[in-house]
């Protein structure tokens, strides 16, 4: 099986300088954890064979250039480029990448714009990868979608190809309340496009929780066990806290860069690495390190903060404040404190080779991390993996999600400056044993699940689970052969009986129920279907019968009111009960529901001759689930009593007459006469009792992948008609 990784980020970015081409290593997480990974493939066992990587090669790059590049990438690093205009990056890449989503996700509104136009462009961006990565699949492929840069990518795909699709967001999930100051559009459409991944998977147990939640409140969309019912799929959300190549960073020889730790009478070293981003902490930790200074002169001389801080996102204001920022600190506080002899802040900005960088780790008695937000922190995870003498302290933040797999570490927050000063002092003096047993719980635990772990177990979930969902998908589908049965079976029948529903399945569900009339078309439709004499049309809905009269009464057809109480024979004019029934006991349950009402803002009771519903779909739907449990065993304790009964639907509890139901209809229709033929059709929960209720032979299809009692389903409402035209037409 090949894997086919797709980020906005290849592993290599090309630039041009003076004319010449250079390809220099990509920054972050993203593409070091990657790259480890894909490294170690072939090492060992997996159910991945090849793979390639397609992403975005960086700009300035020419149209006549293209060839060239994608020549180079392919060669040298397995990696298909997409290529994007400039104009299209800077509003999509520097702008709702990292103007919006990037601080809105790290919890900083005040950085975040909110402009369409940036919206609209990063949709555009994602159909470019959509439309690349087509001419590129292939069918054993599996696609594994990274980051917050291609969101909509999952459900994009999912429309054209039916490979298993995972997504993997390596920055936090926010918050609801976060999330939600999205605009509607992009905030529902977001969730909407990761959910089109058969596997969603986040850093931390929190992240996937905030998602879930969303998908609750924003889409209405309930979780079980962290998977959600697609219509056509099960997208599944769960935590794979990423790991690194500890085997790497534990072994690899540094030489000729120096590793050993700086001995009596140097200053110890306190380390932090990170690209230069305001979610960093960066100005917190030097303010640390300054009040660290202050409190405890008997370290000055004796100790300096290395700071590897690595250029990035130049190109949005936020990032170049910052900078300038620090610049200034560093300055201050090497003038305040710093002297001939000691220098107390050492600032390097520059991005290193790992080989150098384990050396410096190797080197530090401590590593200082202070993100005030970070989806993971590799960083925390590869200091420890390189200590091969086990001597070093971690102070990391407990806003990093690496703090979540490391608490033998100094763990801090951010924000208070004397926690980080203390912190400081604390990890200079815990005692070397103490470190080396903490040290040691840690490396075993990062080399058990390390990046080759992180990357299978998370492509043999998405395996398991594309599979299953795509097994349950199809079982029930009704393909060309079903079809044909079905039609062969409709000719050769004698008498015939269709019971099919309104709403949803001859019609779309309407935003305005009194907006749902029946086209020409359709009217067309059914009494092509009733005048053969040998066919019985059943129209079986849950509204009320004067308007089934209005926009079918003069049409010779069956008419079903209600779920089932009111019928109207074909050719007969004017409506009948099915059986005797009372309203009475509306008295009783109507102050009921009116009190849920007032309790529940949003809900409403829908209230029909001889039912009464109570809908709450457009209330809030946490508020609403934690009430309609006492709602319905408040409707059960008053009906046990009295003639009526109590139905859960689809956001909506119903209370109507005892045996009235659209099962009771059907047996009520189908004891009537032999029928050779049957077919119930319906889209909504009140038609599964229908379903139920069909015997063996016959023919039930619900509309919508769902899970259903009926034998077959279609994939929407004009599958339904189609199938009913083909009927018609005797095809
Ligand atoms: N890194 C690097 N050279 C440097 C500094 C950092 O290669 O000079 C790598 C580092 O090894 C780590 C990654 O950049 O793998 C940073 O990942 P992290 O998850 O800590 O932060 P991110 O940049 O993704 O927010
Ligand atoms: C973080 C993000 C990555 C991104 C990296 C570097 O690690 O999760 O998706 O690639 O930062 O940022 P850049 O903007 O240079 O791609």
């Amino acid at each position: 099986m090949r894997l086919l990784i797709v980020s906005n980020r290849l592993p290599v970015s090309v630039s041009k300088q003076n004319g010449e081409f250079t390809m220099t290593k990509s920054a972050g997480g993203l593409v070091s954890g990657l790259s480890d990974y894909l490294a170690s493939l072939g090492k060992g066992t997996s159910d991945v064979s090849e793979y390639i990587w397609m992403g975005w090669p960086g700009s300035n790059i020419e149209k006549e250039e293209e060839d060239y590049v994608r020549q180079k990438v392919q060669q040298e690093f397995r990696a298909s480029p997409v290529f994007l205009s400039k104009k299209l990056m800077d509003k999509v890449y520097l702008g709702f990448c990292n103007r919006t989503i990037w601080p809105l996700f790290h919890y900083f509104p005040n950085y975040a714009r909110f402009e369409l136009e940036y919206w609209h462009e990063y949709k555009r961006m994602n159909e470019v990868f959509r439309d690349e990565l087509l001419k590129e699949i292939r069918e054993d492929d599996i696609l594994w979608v990274h980051d917050y840069h291609l969101m909509l990518l999952p459900a994009m795909l999912r429309e054209k190809v039916s490979n298993p699709i995972g997504f993997f967001l390596h920055i936090p999930f926010p918050s609801y309340e976060m999330f939600r100051m999205l605009h509607k559009e992009s905030r529902t459409e977001i969730l909407e496009g990761l959910l089109g991944a058969d596997l969603v998977g986040f850093h931390t147990h929190d992240y996937a929780q905030h998602f879930l939640r969303c998908v609750l409140r924003i889409l209405g969309m309930e979780n079980h066990m962290g998977k959600i019912a697609m219509p056509d799929h099960t997208a599944e959300v769960s935590t794979f806290p990423m790991g690194i190549d500890f085997q790497k960073f534990h072994t690899m020889d540094v030489s000729p860069h120096p590793s050993e730790k700086p001995g009596r009478g140097k200053p110890k070293m306190v380390l932090s690495v990170d690209r230069l981003d305001y979610s960093k902490g960066i100005i917190n930790r030097l303010k640390g390190f300054e009040l660290f200074l202050k409190k405890h002169p008997e370290w000055h001389g004796k100790v300096c903060l290395n700071m590897v801080v690595v250029p990035s996102r130049t190109g949005v204001g936020s990032y170049r404040k910052i900078k300038s920022q620090l610049d200034e600190l560093v300055g201050q506080v090497n003038g305040n404190f710093g002297n001939m002899t000691w220098t107390p802040v050492i600032y390097q900005y520059t991005s290193l080779p790992h080989k150098e960088l384990i050396a410096q780790y190797r080197m530090s008695h401590v590593a200082l991390l202070t993100p005030l937000r970070d989806g993971m922190n590799l960083v925390a995870k590869e200091y420890i993996a390189s200590l091969t003498d086990h001597k070093g302290v971690l102070i990391i933040s407990e806003f990093a999600g690496a703090a979540k797999e490391m608490s033998e570490s100094v763990v801090i927050n951010p924000n208070n400056i004397d926690e980080i000063a203390d912190a400081i002092a604390e990890a200079l003096t815990i005692p070397v044993r103490d470190q080396v047993r903490g040290n040691r719980i840690m490396q075993r635990r990062l080399k058990r699940y390390d990046v080759t772990k992180w990357a299978s177990d998370f492509v043999s979930v998405l395996l398991k689970t594309s599979k299953v969902s795509r097994e349950s998908a199809s079982r029930k589908l009704l393909n060309a052969a079903t079809r044909k049965e079905l039609l062969d079976n409709y000719r050769r029948a004698g008498s015939r009986i269709i019971l099919v529903n309104y709403d949803g399945t001859l019609v779309p569900y309407s935003k305005y129920p009194s907006s749902a009339e029946p086209t020409e078309g359709l009217r067309s439709l059914l009494s092509g279907l009733e005048s053969d004499a040998n066919t019985d049309i059943v129209i079986i809905s849950g509204r009320g019968k004067d308007e089934l009269e209005e926009w079918l009464g003069d049409l010779s057809l069956n008419l079903t009111a209600e779920h089932g109480s009111w019928i109207r024979d074909s050719g007969k004019k004017g409506w009948r009960l099915l059986k005797p029934l009372s309203s009475e006991w509306k008295e009783e349950v109507l102050p009921t529901l009116e009190m849920y009402t007032d309790r529940l803002p949003g809900s409403y009771i829908q209230e029909r001759d001889y039912s009464v519903a109570w809908h709450y779909h457009k209330a809030d739907i946490e508020h609403a689930s934690q009430l309609v449990k006492e709602v319905n065993d408040h409707l059960l304790s008053i009906v046990t009593n009295i003639s009526a009964h109590v139905l859960h639907g689809s956001k909506v509890i119903e209370v109507s007459n005892s045996g009235i139901n659209k099962g009771e209809l059907a047996m009520h229709w189908l004891s009537r006469k032999e029928y050779d033929f049957i077919l119930a059709i319906g889209a909504g929960w009140s038609d599964e009792l229908l379903f139920q209720t069909m015997p063996d032979h016959a023919w039930s299809v619900r509309v919508g992948l769902t899970q259903t009692a009926a034998r077959f389903v279609v994939r929407e409402q004009g599958d339904a008609i189609h199938l009913l035209e083909s009927l018609r037409q005797g095809e």
